[in-house]
């Protein structure tokens, strides 16, 4: 199966990044044809410094090679190296109706009170749709939060295929059974994010195993004892649980078992030491990987070759069936 996934260029990656999202990367490049995109094109959408942007980018290259992506098993690229994926959102804007874009609750989430709010920010669900049709891509794996994105990338592939004739496969979006949806360690009835959250309840792939023990004891969670699953009930204490289901590799119903007894103090104890052994060796391999740009640009380059081929196609015949001249 052809699989796409990509992730924002600019903001720290944190633990949400790679529960919901990086980890099912790594586990999908094994059996599948899988590409993977950083993003840049998508980060210039909100307010950013240019500097930022571009060291950011190669950053964030390196942890994706460092979680586990292998150049030999996977694709991975720069959106703004494939040019055909901005042609495509342009191409694709024809399908997509203004008020449809109105309704993305992240758009509203992430225009709410700014004093300027570009247009990217506006189209930026239609350059997503673009990303992903243009690899004929069957599944996308991502985090609870892009379930409205993929919905309309799917609806947009429809409207064209009925009003040009059949050009996309219809993807479908997989979100993880367990971490779907991480949340603030200090206002667990958000999620986890560099924009919206806080930095304190925020856990980043590369932060110094102190500061994630640090921040794991001091997660919030409610005033009872018991450590029980109950998203609604309790946030903070199912969260955690989450977590430790994830980095210890132990099923949820067993990680309460284990707790029988015990309290709200040993169980961050044991979620932060868990998540150090997890980043450990992955913020080894990005030390290494990060200190050699010229190989890490190479890789990149290679990456931007196999996708420009693999897109190329659609891209051609989406102009084509949309009655543009060819040159
Ligand atoms: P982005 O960069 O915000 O997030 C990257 C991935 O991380 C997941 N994620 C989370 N999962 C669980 N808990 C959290 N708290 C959490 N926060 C983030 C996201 O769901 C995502 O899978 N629009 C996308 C990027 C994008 C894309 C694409 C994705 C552009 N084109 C094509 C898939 C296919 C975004 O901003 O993700």
């Amino acid at each position: 199966m052809r699989v796409f996934s990509g992730i924002q260029a600019t903001g720290a990656k944190h633990i949400g990044n790679y529960i919901g999202a990086m980890r099912q990367y790594v586990e999908t490049q094994e059996e599948n044809d899988a590409f993977f995109c950083v993003v840049d094109l998508h980060s210039i959408t909100s307010d950013y410094d240019p500097q930022d942007l571009h060291d950011r980018t190669l950053d964030l290259a390196a942890l994706l090679y460092a979680v586990g992506l292998a150049p030999d098993k996977c694709t991975l690229f720069l959106q703004s190296h494939v040019t055909g994926h901005a042609e495509a959102a342009w191409l694709l804007s024809a399908v997509t109706g203004f008020g449809q874009l109105g309704r993305m609750t992240q758009f509203k989430e992430k225009g709410e009170g700014k004093d300027f709010v570009s247009a990217g920010l506006f189209t930026y669900p239609v350059l997503m749709a673009g990303d992903i049709l243009l690899y004929q891509t069957d599944i996308v794996p991502v985090g609870d939060d892009q379930r409205q994105h993929i919905e309309l990338a799917r609806d947009l592939a429809e409207r064209f295929n009925s009003r040009f004739g059949q050009t996309f496969k219809v993807p479908r979006g997989v979100f993880p059974e367990v971490g779907a949806r991480i949340m603030d360690l200090q206002e667990p009835t958000k999620k986890m994010s560099t924009t919206g959250g806080t930095p304190q309840g925020t856990v980043l792939v590369l932060d110094p195993p102190d500061v994630i023990r640090k921040k794991f004891k001091t997660a919030v969670t409610d005033s009872g004892r018991e450590v029980r699953y109950a998203p609604d009930e309790k946030p903070g204490v199912s969260n955690l649980i989450e977590i430790l289901s994830v980095a210890s590799g132990t099923a949820i119903p067993e990680v309460e078992a284990s707790y029988d007894g015990r309290g709200y103090g040993d169980l961050k104890g044991d979620v932060g030491e868990a998540v150090v052994q997890l980043f450990a060796p992955m913020q080894e391999r990005y030390a290494e990987l990060r200190a050699d740009e010229a190989e890490l640009r190479r890789l990149l380059r290679v990456g931007a070759e196999k996708a420009r081929e693999t897109s190329a196609p659609t891209l051609a015949d989406m102009y084509e069936r949309m009655g543009f001249v060819r040159p």
